[in-house]
């Protein structure tokens, strides 16, 4: 089974190292993944995949490049992370734990925080498994590209809002937060990769906190009027 498996991994043998190739076989011995079907977006940090599981669902599979990662920037931003302070410095690791984060980030905010992101299934040393947002294989639009008028954005501006609250109140950042990494699907909003996020033992809690809202309010400012943006959380 996994032979056969590892057969037809090979057609992306451009964006899938050996090592990588080992741990997609591992998760689907462990019934975690059934396979690959697509490339959604190949990044410069991370591919992401269309994938399935067992039961014909399909999942969001996000593979960390090991070798193009800047692994540097990566270890400098995870050792502000009190839960990542003392990792080992090799270069896999560090992205291993990388992914790790993203995974106890996506935890805490679907679980806890009940915001509105993809549900977390696995993570395995450069691979995370998540649910995947979208419709006939497709992912949702990042709001980025949804075209917004102001009844829609104002919408959108509340539901972003509604869920930085939430996030607030379990003491989690996103840190990496903007139209990016905000798909848009069935009029309602849905916060995407985690990776940057501390919890608010980070000494860069408050300040993530504050970059992230002034990204959203620089967006939304294009289409709300001053005094409709929220200044603090
Ligand atoms: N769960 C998901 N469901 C559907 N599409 C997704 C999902 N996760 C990611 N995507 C798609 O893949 C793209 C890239 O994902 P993401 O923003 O997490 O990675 P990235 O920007 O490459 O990450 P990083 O900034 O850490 O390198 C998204 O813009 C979105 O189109
Ligand atoms: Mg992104």
């Amino acid at each position: 089974m996994s032979l056969e498996f590892k057969e037809e991994l090979k057609v992306y043998s451009k964006v899938l190292d050996d090592l990588t190739v080992k741990a997609l076989v591992e998760l689907r011995n462990k019934m975690i993944i059934f396979g690959l079907v697509k490339i959604i977006k190949e990044g410069k940090e991370s591919v992401v995949f269309l994938g399935k599981d067992f039961e014909k669902n399909y999942v969001a599979i996000k593979i960390y490049r090991i070798y193009h990662s800047d692994f540097k920037m990566i270890r400098n931003l995870l050792v502000l992370d009190p839960r990542y302070e003392r990792i080992k410095r090799e270069k896999r690791n560090v992205v291993f734990y990388w992914c790790n984060r993203e995974y106890r980030n996506l935890k805490l905010a679907y679980e806890k925080a009940k915001v509105n992101c993809p549900k977390p299934i696995a993570s395995y040393q450069n691979i995370l498994v998540m649910e995947f947002l979208g419709e006939n294989e497709i992912p949702y639009p990042l709001l980025k590209d949804v075209k917004l008028d102001y009844e829609i954005a104002k919408d959108f501006y509340n539901q972003v809002i509604e869920n930085l609250k939430k996030l607030k109140k379990i003491g989690l950042v996103h840190g990496d937060l903007s139209e990016h990494n905000i798909l848009v699907g069935n009029d309602k909003i849905y916060l995407i990769d985690f990776s940057h996020g501390v919890k608010e033992d980070s000494i860069v809690y408050e300040k993530l906190f504050r970059r992230d809202l002034e990204n959203i309010n620089r967006f939304f400012s294009k289409f709300l009027s001053e005094d409709e943006l929220v200044l603090e959380i």
